[in-house]
């Protein structure tokens, strides 16, 4: 069985279309899969993927990579903070995490908003590997994902139980959480504020516009889009943004530059 016909039956069988990642490092990370595994081939992979849905799920939370961690990439939460949460605040507020992993990004948010009384409507977070959504349900995290937290909202907002950091109900009462494949299902619309960081990267170019083009379209007028620190859009205003911070954007406030 070739990569192809490989992609092919894995996109029947667990709906996920490898074609729409870089195929070198998608390719590169599947091979170590199958030398880890002792398998022969992409046959003896798919096998294994037929026939073991302990496997199945292993490989997709594999393949995904879902590394994250509390108030990653710091200067994104100041800016958050000092600017666009004030300004956007209000009772029909909206805000999707997008590619969420274990929640410590939407959950990040909430903390953020309890912290400055500010006052929305709802965060919702998504994701397509369920492990990682069930994670972020579950809110319980390592050490090594929150050592970005200030001390003083480790204290509030978490309880440590034999050295696990678990999120407190009034964060997570802020966050629902929902599977959602970025590149099938359709996206929910109205929103002041997306974040799809770290998830883009793995896409090839043609895919990251149409997400980008769909991202846009969902946010209101004036609304915020955050990426990545590796990600930054190349030519921001053929998608009707306008770069207002590092790896930060906002959709123009007339809709004419929008594609
Ligand atoms: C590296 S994590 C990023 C987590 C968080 N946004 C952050 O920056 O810390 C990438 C996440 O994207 C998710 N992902 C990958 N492909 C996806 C898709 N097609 N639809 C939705 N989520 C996807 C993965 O499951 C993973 O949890």
């Amino acid at each position: 069985m070739d990569y192809e016909v490989f992609k092919a039956r894995v996109r029947d069988l667990i709906q996920l279309d490898l074609g729409s990642y870089k195929q070198q490092q998608m390719q590169r990370r599947i091979l170590q899969w199958i030398a880890r595994h002792d398998l022969k081939d992409f046959a003896g992979l798919f096998n294994m993927l037929k026939t073991d849905t302990n496997h199945r799920g292993e490989f997709i939370d594999y393949l995904t990579i879902n590394t994250s961690h509390f108030f990653r990439d710091q200067s994104v939460f100041e800016y958050l903070t000092a600017i666009i949460l004030p300004s956007i605040a209000g009772s029909q507020t909206r805000i999707w995490s997008a590619g969420c992993s274990i929640g410590a990004e939407p959950y990040s948010i909430a903390i953020l908003l309890l912290e400055n009384k500010f006052k929305i409507k709802e965060i919702i977070a998504t994701d397509i590997d369920e492990d990682s959504l069930k994670k972020a349900e579950a809110g319980v995290y390592y050490s090594n994902q929150i050592v970005q937290l200030p001390p003083s909202l480790l204290e509030r907002y978490f309880t440590i139980v034999n050295e696990r950091y678990h999120i407190k109900d009034v964060v997570k009462r802020q966050v629902r959480f929902y599977k959602h494949n970025l590149l099938t299902d359709p996206y929910e619309k109205g929103f002041d504020l997306i974040l799809c960081r770290n998830v883009f990267i793995y896409f090839t170019s043609e895919i990251q516009s149409r997400l980008i083009k769909q991202f846009v379209d969902s946010l209101k007028p004036n609304g915020y889009f955050v990426v990545g620190s590796a990600e930054l859009i190349i030519n921001p205003n053929l998608f009707g943004l306008e770069r207002v911070s590092y790896c930060i954007y906002q959709k123009r406030k007339s809709d004419k530059g929008v594609l």
